[in-house]
């Protein structure tokens, strides 16, 4: 029987450990909880935030209205030849499925080990890393439209993906529930050693040969050496995406700054390294009141203990200002504002 309640704290519901309350919080566990809580219409009416793992937003304020927090679970696999067809609850933990594929020898997801959060929230911004994103491997989604109370399925073309992008963060925004996720793996692994990182940590373990249980732990340690640990310090990961600019808008900032990290992004674009430009107007480490940016990753805005979503917010605002003072580029936020 769904239950909601009143007036519920959601500092152990976000990593960024921002203390807020929420006036009315729900927690789903099957879908058709969703089909009976939206036939309140007043429900329809209400403002509201979806919650997976909390590890991707940043609460500026109390949040006044209902919090529904997704936690449908179970993992299903299908073996059909070479391909593996896996469809996973949303409410699962994203690294608790890439440890269960890998455990399998299923490949595709070991470079996204130990991203934080939930499947449902995977496709939202379409998560990556190391070289591999979401895309690389998603088949289908089941998402509930709040509006007419019905499932849809969509499809990887639907959900037009792009970096940190997805219909859901766009066009569709707030109009579905994701439910389920389905992606699509593989038994004969083709590895993607692209990224500089992973390449030198398997020389460095002298791994000549690895297999995805060996790249899944190289890019965990990577990740664990460079992002603080939410557990022990409040954060949410890359604060901003890097930013991605044309060749014409990259020609004078190289001409100014010819060590800026770039990386070729399609033809005729090139994405830049926030971490980079935040690091080279003095950011990096820097401990401002009760936040700050991480000493080993610059992208990173953490709360050292008891900082307020705005504190945090008009931080990332004075980040914004000085590089676009010193590269006249703007970064965009990645993480969800909320409020
Ligand atoms: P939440 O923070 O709960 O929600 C994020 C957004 O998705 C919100 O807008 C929310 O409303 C919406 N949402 C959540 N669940 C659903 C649902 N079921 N249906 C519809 N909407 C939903 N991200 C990367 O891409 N790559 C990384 O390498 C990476 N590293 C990180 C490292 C750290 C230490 C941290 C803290 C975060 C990192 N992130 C990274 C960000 C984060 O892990 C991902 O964005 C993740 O997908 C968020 O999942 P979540 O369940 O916590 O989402
Ligand atoms: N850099 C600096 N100073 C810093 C940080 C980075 O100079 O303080 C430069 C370095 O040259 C480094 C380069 O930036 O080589 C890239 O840094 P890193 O490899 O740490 O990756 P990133 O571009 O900062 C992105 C994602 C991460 C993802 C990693 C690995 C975005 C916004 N962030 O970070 O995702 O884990 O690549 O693929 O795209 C997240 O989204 O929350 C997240 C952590």
């Amino acid at each position: 029987m769904l239950q909601i309640q009143e007036n519920v704290s959601l500092k152990n519901f976000n990593t960024f450990g921002v203390d807020v309350n929420a006036s009315f919080f729900a927690e789903i566990n099957h879908e058709n909880e969703l089909v009976e809580l939206f036939m309140d219409p007043q429900w329809q009416q209400t403002e509201r935030l979806i919650l997976g793992g909390g590890s991707n937003l940043l609460l500026v304020n109390n949040f006044e209205g209902l919090v529904i927090r997704v936690n449908i679970r179970g993992i299903e696999h299908r073996i059909n030849k070479n391909e593996v067809f896996i469809e996973a609850g949303a409410g699962e933990v994203w690294n608790d499925l890439v440890n269960f594929c890998v455990a399998r020898n299923y490949a595709g997801l070991e470079n996204m080990s130990l991203i934080p959060g939930s499947v449902g929230a995977a496709p939202i911004q379409n998560i990556g890393a190391y070289g591999v994103e979401l895309k690389d491997v998603f088949y289908s989604c089941k998402a509930f439209e709040i509006a007419t109370g019905q499932f849809k399925t969509f499809t990887k073309e639907e959900c037009k993906f792009g970096y940190r992008e997805s219909v859901f963060k766009d066009e569709l925004k707030g109009q579905y529930i994701i439910v389920s996720v389905k992606l699509q793996l593989s038994l004969t692994p083709s590895l993607n050693l692209s990224y500089g990182a992973i390449g030198q940590e398997l020389a460095d373990r002298h791994i000549t040969q690895p297999t995805i249980k060996d790249v899944s732990q190289v890019v965990s340690h990577i990740r664990v050496a460079k992002l603080p640990d939410p557990s022990t310090i409040g954060n949410a990961g890359s604060f901003f995406k890097n930013p991605v600019i044309t060749a014409g808008e990259f020609k004078p900032i190289e001409a100014k700054f010819p060590d800026i990290v770039h990386y070729h992004a399609g033809e005729g674009y090139v994405k830049l390294a926030a971490g980079w430009l935040i690091e080279q107007c003095g950011w990096k480490g820097k401990v401002v009141g009760h936040t700050g940016t991480w000493k080993n990753q610059a992208l990173v805005l953490v709360n050292h203990g008891g900082a307020t979503g705005e504190e945090v917010y008009n931080f990332s605002s004075q980040i914004i200002d000085s590089v676009y003072s010193k590269f006249g580029v703007t970064l965009q936020r990645e993480v969800n504002i909320i409020g």
